[in-house]
């Protein structure tokens, strides 16, 4: 009777305290299951007796056991009004930012919409005429090896694109001049990944096309360029260079923003850095576009984001940007 009633008056609000039942009520080891390992005790004429009741006990158990699996089932779904208060400051959420390349990406973008340049976007999974031959890169010729390529199975005619100009040949194809465009995106080259070089990485990639372009607006648009994205002191210069689509082509080094020019680890002493190539589009490249190289001419310049961000942010390693590591991602959250 004393168990009974104890089991009567039983209750469980969680998970755990209905564990706790069970193993007292329940189980081999409860007092229900001593009370049937008790049955060897009792004289064989009073067995009748006595196993009715605990039955009856056991039966009275499990119901309650059910009727407690309900209430703690029902109760973890629908929290009671009463157990919410209010008033409690919320648990912490800890936002997320914009990736440091992300930012980067936006404030070019932004720098170059603000004199006239729009966007355009194109595959990654790209044909060698848009990526290569388009661009005046001959059959064959050793140019092509300075992209290390990713070739697509053993389909020598497509390939991950190595560079962004393959979506300034499309733009050229597609529209007539005065063309005035941007061209973000990823790339991807066969190259060991290292402090300095990644396989995969961002550039972006910029051309103007119109009667009268000269190298003088060339410099003139990248010098802008140097100052907004660094700082008004910034200084720019361009080397002589080659590419195929380009002629003539510059490197464009801009002063060093570690050490102002004056030199150091990052600028190996010259006071200057490497932040892209640039050039008068080749006659070539707009005839093969489809655009009269008689009556237009171009620039075209190419960065990578990482070494602007890098240079901007002073980040040594480029492994970072991809690696997720919170500690590093933390410092750029600030930034919209
Ligand atoms: N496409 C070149 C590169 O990826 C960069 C470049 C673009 C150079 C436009 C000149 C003109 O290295």
């Amino acid at each position: 009777e004393a168990i009974k009633s104890s089991i009567a008056a039983a209750d469980a609000t969680n998970a755990d305290e209905l564990e706790a039942y069970r193993m007292k009520y329940i189980s081999k080891k409860s007092v229900v299951g001593e009370l049937f390992a008790g049955m060897r005790d009792i004289p064989n004429e009073q067995k009748k007796a006595y196993g009715q009741t605990v039955n009856e006990v056991k039966q009275l158990a499990e119901a309650k056991f059910q009727e407690l699996i309900e209430k703690v089932n029902s109760s973890s779904t629908k929290s009671k009004s009463s157990d919410l208060d209010l008033t409690l400051p919320p648990s912490n959420i800890s936002a997320g930012g914009v990736h440091p390349l992300t930012a980067t990406r936006q404030r070019i973008i932004e720098i170059f919409e603000r004199i006239g340049f729009n966007l355009s976007e194109g595959p990654e999974i790209e044909d060698d005429w848009h990526n290569f031959t388009a661009l005046n890169f001959p059959e064959n010729h050793p140019a092509r090896e300075m992209q290390d390529t990713f070739f697509i199975e053993k389909n020598p005619d497509i390939a991950l694109r190595t560079h962004t100009s393959s979506v300034q040949v499309r733009v050229m194809e597609n529209q007539k001049p005065p063309i005035r465009t941007l061209s973000p995106g990823r790339v991807f080259r066969n190259e060991a990944i290292s402090a300095r070089a990644h396989c995969i990485f961002h550039q972006v990639e910029g051309l103007y096309v119109d009667e009268n372009v000269g190298f003088a607006d060339l410099k003139n648009t990248l010098y802008h360029f140097a100052k907004e994205m660094f700082g008004k002191e910034t200084k720019v210069r361009f080397r002589p260079s080659f590419f195929p689509f380009t002629e003539p082509s510059a490197e464009i080094d801009i002063s060093c923003q570690l050490c102002g020019g004056k030199g150091c680890n990052v600028c190996k002493g010259t006071g200057w850095v490497e932040i892209g190539g640039s050039g008068m589009v080749d006659p070539n490249v707009l005839e093969n576009c489809g655009i009269d190289s008689k009556k237009y001419t171009g620039f075209a310049f190419g960065m990578g984001i990482e070494r602007i961000a890098m240079l901007k942010y002073q980040i040594k390693d480029l492994r970072l940007f991809t690696e997720n590591d919170v500690r590093f991602l933390k410092q750029f959250r600030s930034m919209v």
